[in-house]
């Protein structure tokens, strides 16, 4: 793998604003625990009522509707990682990841969202490798995603991650639907 995975270039020095400001800012990204709870239901919850919603996945109904307490639940349960970006105090972006398959050690990446005015400045994909990297520490072998067939911006996104259109057969109803699935094979980078 070239260079440091977790690190491009510039992705702390531009602020808010598509030209990029010359404005410092720092990018904190942190795997979120327990105490995080609420600011994970936050920005989960913007991600999927916005304009953003269709391309976050069929969960939302799951979400809308689960408690405090069932928040709080996924943020201890350990087939579940959720890093939270931070600009100052504010949450700007996320990334999740859960184990899919504990015999074949498959995760799935998931909950991908940076909030508008923090994008393009390598946010996501310091979270992509953040989740890959832990990941591997946890013994993960495969990981998958899926991503709509119009979301050009994650598709990029995770293929500079080295994540793979999974072209398998029983995956067609899928993809007609609108979905494709990536898949990246940690095993094959050792
Ligand atoms: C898709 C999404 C998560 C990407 O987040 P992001 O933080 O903007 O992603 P990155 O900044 O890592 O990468 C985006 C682009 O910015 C570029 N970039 C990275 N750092 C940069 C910097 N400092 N300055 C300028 N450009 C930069 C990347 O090379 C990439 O370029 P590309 O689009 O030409 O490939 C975000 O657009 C989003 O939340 N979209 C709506 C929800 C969504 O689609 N989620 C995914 C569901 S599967």
């Amino acid at each position: 793998m070239e260079g440091n995975p977790f690190l491009h270039p510039r992705a702390n020095f531009f602020g808010p604003g598509d030209g990029g400001s010359q404005e410092q800012l720092d990018v904190r990204i942190e795997l979120a625990t327990e105490k995080d709870w609420e600011e994970v239901k936050r920005i989960r919850l913007e991600s999927i009522s916005g304009e953003d919603a269709e391309k976050m996945g069929r969960d939302f109904a799951k979400d809308m509707q689960r408690t405090d307490e069932e928040w709080k639940a996924l943020l201890k349960d350990p087939e579940i990682l959720i890093f939270l970006a931070r600009v100052g105090n504010e949450v700007v972006g996320m990334g999740s990841a859960a184990r899919v398959d504990s015999i074949k050690q498959a995760w799935k990446l998931r909950w991908m969202y940076v909030k508008k005015p923090f994008r393009k400045r390598g946010i996501q994909t310091r979270l992509i490798n953040l989740r890959l990297a832990e990941i591997r520490k946890l013994g993960g072998a495969k990981v998958v995603t899926h991503i709509r067939k119009d979301n050009p911006d994650s598709m990029r996104n995770i293929m500079k991650a080295g994540f793979v259109e999974d072209k398998s057969l029983r995956l067609w109803r899928q993809r007609r639907r609108g979905w494709i699935q990536f898949v990246k094979d940690l095993g094959e980078e050792k």
